[in-house]
């Protein structure tokens, strides 16, 4: 399964550190946002997380893969629900890139095979309005990485890797490579291939970050939404 949820898991960070380390090398980021280095807390409340990082998170609203501007994507991503916002608000969109390549046309296969696609920061906050001149440049300075469109999995299953980081495929006209990769987006991210996760206090949620897609859906600053992630 690319998602898998603990309803109420109510496990603490310790527990959750612990627990995640079992999956794999901790990614760990110091945010100086949690006496652990390997959480990260996920909040837009001014003031609760790190604001560098706070302005980052802003293109959680977008479906993305984590890590996809890094050289290797992280393989897995864990949240469990702290607070959680107010009914309807602040739920989490999941969308399996296994599905999506498997339901793809021969043609289309064929025609993705092999490719490259250029990851940017610049291009993952591409929709995120309102950002700063100095955001901007922040986001330009990062080094573009380039991951395969096709992701073939130890197991040998393949998933797409789409992100709205993905700014251009190698080798095609920049217009030929974005609408190739707005026409994947579109197709990964069709309802019936999508879950939607509505948050209840202590669910962990965690996922199979180069097959599936996931974004936040909107909630409001001071909804008091607290995630923490490993
Ligand atoms: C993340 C992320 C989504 C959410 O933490 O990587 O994308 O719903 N979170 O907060
Ligand atoms: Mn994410």
């Amino acid at each position: 399964y690319g998602v898998v949820v603990f309803r109420e898991a109510f496990i603490d960070d310790d527990t959750l550190v612990e627990f995640s380390s079992h999956l794999g090398t901790l990614a760990v980021v110091p945010t100086g946002e949690h006496d652990r280095p390997e959480i990260q807390t996920i909040t837009m409340q001014p003031g609760r997380a790190n604001p560098v990082l706070a302005a980052y998170r802003r293109g959680n609203f977008l479906w993305h893969i984590d890590g996809a501007t890094e050289e290797v994507p992280q393989k897995g991503t864990l949240l469990i629900a702290r607070e959680v916002a107010d009914a309807g608000q602040g739920g989490t969109e999941f969308a399996t890139t296994y599905a999506a390549y498997e339901a793809l046309s021969d043609a289309d296969k064929a025609l993705i095979e092999g490719l490259k696609v250029v990851h940017t920061v610049s291009s993952s906050f591409r929709h995120v309005p309102g950002l700063t001149e100095r955001q901007i440049s922040d986001f330009a300075a990062h080094t573009p990485t380039e991951h395969p469109l096709v992701w073939r999995h130890r197991n040998g299953r393949k998933s797409l890797i789409t992100s709205t980081s993905g700014a251009a495929v190698v080798g095609m006209e920049p217009v030929e490579g974005e609408a190739l990769l707005s026409r994947m987006m579109d197709w990964a991210t069709q309802d019936r291939f999508t879950y939607r996760h509505k948050w209840q206090l202590g669910d962990i949620v965690m996922w199979d970050n180069t097959g599936t897609m996931h974004k936040a859906e909107p909630y409001a600053e001071d909804s008091g939404r607290l995630l923490h992630r490993t």
